[in-house]
């Protein structure tokens, strides 16, 4: 009954196809092709020059107070002021000053905000995003290169206000909240993860129109970053959760569509905790915003996992590439994507091929972090619109060297598997199933907002 994420994330490769009714995977393919480290070597190197090269207007440096500290406020301070479950806090200018140079070298390799679409591959449109604009990185890095200046008090910005961090950002009271279990997370024990299953305290069939997980009051400072997955009655999990990282806001499902909670269900509380010296009781919470009793949204949120590469070759020191092929059986508005992998993930590209024609069209790629596990959310406009006969082609990239921090034993070649040591490649969507019709018209409204554009 009880299945941690990576073995679940391995059963439902079989099962979620036909469980789903017509969605499913027809042949999963693999080629593998390994790249030596130099490969990216060569990718790093592209990258940095392009935004180095840019610089500010001749004889304006850039200050803290006029420059920087909008930009932190906008982008960073959500998660470095006090009482976070970050390192430090970036609040002023005394904080922010002895991490100048760090600064720099997170944003530059952009770990930092952690986000992790590729800029330069597909729509950015993202509710969620956290990304600084190439403009942003270049004031910051002018700004550390000219000595760090503080500039002039008068033209630092109001301190941003933050909304007390127990507060629900949901549209209205949540109609039901399931709490986790309290979790004691003992001082000093630095980064640990947690399992915790709490029944559905649902007697009914309920459509949730809006959620939004976060920690309790007590442990903002401590946890890192959630997943509340629900566990059906039947042991099955689509792997796919509501997800917390710090300062995101709630989600709330747009155009009469829902997502269906089962009575007999669980909540499966992935927790990953940054301990402080003292201990402290976790008390994680999910908050669900319902459709009215006996209402049935029209359309059904679909959480779709594509996920049979079952073979994995991924010798030591090495980053791999694995191609996936999954044929979309109906025409699908994606409102998500996320990719699961283990601590060896690094990178997952999705590309469509479309029916007929044969073009094909590259929807995202995104860097993993299994620190993070983000889950990608569009904006409604960009939502992307597969029509069914698509073929979706994952790329996706393992590294098995040293340059990879969560690497255990990069002399270890590593497979397919269900332990924690063992790898995965997955990628999954959550969004709606679209009759012909309504893809059509779901078509023209996108076509005529881009000619709108234009
Ligand atoms: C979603 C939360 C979040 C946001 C937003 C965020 N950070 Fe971080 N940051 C973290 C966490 C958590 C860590 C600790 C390392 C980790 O978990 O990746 C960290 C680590 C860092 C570090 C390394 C600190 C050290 O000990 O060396 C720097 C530098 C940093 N962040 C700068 C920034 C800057 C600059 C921004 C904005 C442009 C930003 N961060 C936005 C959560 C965040």
């Amino acid at each position: 009954m009880k299945k941690s994420v990576r073995q679940v994330a391995a059963a439902s490769r079989n099962t979620t196809s036909e469980q789903k009714g017509s969605f499913g995977i027809m042949t999963y393919t693999i080629v593998r092709r390994s790249f030596g480290l130099t490969w990216l070597a060569v990718l790093v190197a592209l990258a940095l020059p392009t935004i180095q090269a840019q610089t500010s207007p001749a004889g304006s440096s850039p200050t803290f107070a006029k420059d920087v500290a909008p930009i932190l406020q906008n982008n960073c301070q959500q998660c470095h002021r006090p009482n976070q479950s970050t390192p430090m806090s970036l609040l002023t200018y005394q904080e922010v000053r002895p991490y100048a140079r760090a600064i720099r070298t997170k944003i530059l390799s952009r770990e930092m905000p952690p986000w992790g679409v590729d800029p330069t591959v597909g729509t950015q449109a993202f509710e969620n995003k956290m990304a600084l604009t190439d403009a942003e990185i270049t004031t910051i890095t002018d700004w550390v290169e000219a000595g760090a200046p503080f500039g002039e008090a008068a033209d630092l910005p109001a301190p941003r206000e933050f909304a007390e961090d127990h507060v629900w950002s949901l549209p209205g009271e949540p109609d039901l909240v399931v709490a986790s279990t309290p979790h004691l997370v003992k001082g000093g024990s630095g980064q640990t993860w947690a399992e915790v299953f709490v029944d559905l305290p649902i007697t009914e069939e309920r459509w949730v129109k809006a959620y939004q997980s976060k920690p309790g009051k007590d442990d903002v400072e401590i946890v890192h970053h959630m997943m509340a997955t629900v566990i059906l009655p039947d042991g099955e999990d689509d792997g796919f959760g509501f997800h917390y990282t710090p300062g995101k806001p709630a989600t709330v499902y747009q155009d009469d569509a829902g997502f269906l909670l089962r009575p007999g269900s669980q909540i499966r509380f992935d927790l990953h905790f940054d301990a402080k010296e003292h201990d402290i009781v976790a008390k994680p919470q999910l908050g669900l915003i319902l459709y009215p009793k006996g209402y049935e949204p029209k359309h059904q949120v679909d959480r779709l996992n594509f996920a049979s590469l079952s073979e994995l070759d991924i010798p030591a020191g090495e980053v791999t590439r694995h191609d996936g092929y999954a044929l979309m059986r109906e025409n699908f508005r994606v409102m998500t994507f996320m990719s699961h992998f283990h601590e060896l993930g690094k990178r997952q590209c999705l590309e469509l091929i479309y029916p007929d024609t044969g073009e094909t069209e590259m929807l995202n790629c995104a860097d993993f972090d299994f620190y993070w596990q983000t889950v990608f959310r569009y904006e409604k406009d960009a939502q992307p619109l597969i029509p069914k006969g698509t073929i979706l082609h994952t790329i996706n990239y393992h590294d098995n060297s040293l340059a990879n921090r969560l690497n255990r034993d990069p002399k270890n070649w590593t497979g397919f598997g269900q332990r924690s040591t063992d790898e995965m490649a997955i990628a999954m969507f959550e969004g709606v199933k679209l009759t012909d019709e309504e893809f059509q018209q779901a078509r023209e409204e996108r076509l005529r907002q881009l000619e709108a554009q234009d």
